[in-house]
C-alpha cells in the first residue's frame, strides 16, 4: 500500500524562502511551494508531503490537534504557550533573541508598564525577577510603545537590531535565544514514525549540506 502523504504545516513569511531552500537540500520537493497563488494547501509531485501554509503562530495548534503531522515553528510562539508537541530538531535558521529593552534613560512607572505580543513570556520573565510589572498586549511595532507612553518596556524579538537601534531603544536583558524548530504531533510521531524519521534525517542532512558547521551543532 502506498503511504499517505505526510501533512506539513509551513509559516508564510519571512521564514517561506529559507526553509524551501532548507527543503531542496534535504530531498524533499518543495516546488509546490514556490507557486505564487493563493491556495493554502499544496501537494508536492512526488505525494510525500501535503504543504499548508499557515500564520507562524498557528503551526503549533494544527500540528498539536493533529490537522497537520509536522511543521516548522519559531521557538518564541512555542515558549509563549505550552503545547503538547514533540521538537525533536533546532533547525537553527531565523535566529533572533527575545529581550527586554526599553529606552536608554527616563523613570519607568512605579509598576513599569511592559508592552508585548508574548504575555506570557513577559508575565514568567518578571516572575522569576521578582519585579512586579503590568503587561499590556499589542499585536505588532511594539518599539513604538515606550515612545508614546503606552509602556515603559518591551519584551520582544530582536534580529538585527536596527528597529530598536531607529526608536533609540536598548536590550536591557535578554531572555531566550529563538531558532526555528521542527515540530511533530504526538501521536503521529508513533503512527508515521518511519516516514517521520526519514523526513528528519533528510533535514539533518541537508542543514550539513547547507552550513556544515551548523548542521553538526544542530541537536535532535
Ligand atoms: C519583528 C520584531 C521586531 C523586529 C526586529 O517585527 O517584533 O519589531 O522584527 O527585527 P530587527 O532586530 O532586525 O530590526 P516584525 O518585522 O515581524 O513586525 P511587527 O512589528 O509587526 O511584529
Amino acid at each position: 500500500m502506498t503511504e499517505p502523504p505526510l501533512t506539513f504545516a509551513v509559516p508564510k513569511g519571512r521564514m517561506l524562502k529559507p526553509l524551501i531552500a532548507l527543503f531542496n537540500n534535504s530531498g524533499i520537493d518543495a516546488d509546490a511551494l514556490k507557486s505564487d497563488d493563493r491556495r493554502l494547501v499544496k501537494p508536492s509531485a512526488d505525494g510525500r508531503f501535503r504543504f499548508l501554509l499557515l500564520k507562524p503562530d498557528d503551526v503549533p495548534t494544527y500540528v498539536e490537534y493533529g490537522a497537520a503531522d509536522v511543521g516548522v515553528s519559531g521557538r518564541d510562539v512555542l515558549l509563549e504557550r505550552d503545547y503538547g508537541l514533540y521538537q525533536p530538531l533546532d533547525l537553527g535558521m531565523g535566529v533572533c533573541r527575545m529581550v527586554v529593552a526599553g529606552p536608554k534613560h527616563g523613570k519607568p512607572r512605579d509598576v513599569p508598564r511592559v508592552a508585548t505580543k508574548y504575555p506570557s513570556i513577559a508575565a514568567k520573565y518578571f516572575q522569576t525577577k521578582g519585579t512586579p510589572v503590568e503587561i499590556v498586549f499589542v499585536q505588532g511595532s511594539v518599539e513604538l510603545a515606550p515612545l508614546v507612553g503606552l509602556a515603559d518596556l518591551i519584551v520582544d524579538i530582536v534580529e538585527t537590531g536596527s528597529t530598536l537601534k531607529e526608536n533609540d531603544l536598548v536590550i536591557k536583558d535578554e531572555i531566550h535565544p529563538i531558532s526555528s524548530v521542527v515540530v511533530v504531533n504526538r501521536a503521529q510521531f508513533k503512527l508515521r514514525s518511519a516516514a517521520i524519521s526519514a523526513l528528519l534525517k533528510g533535514l539533518r542532512a541537508g542543514l550539513v549540506a547547507q552550513s556544515p558547521a551548523q548542521g553538526a551543532q544542530s541537536p535532535g
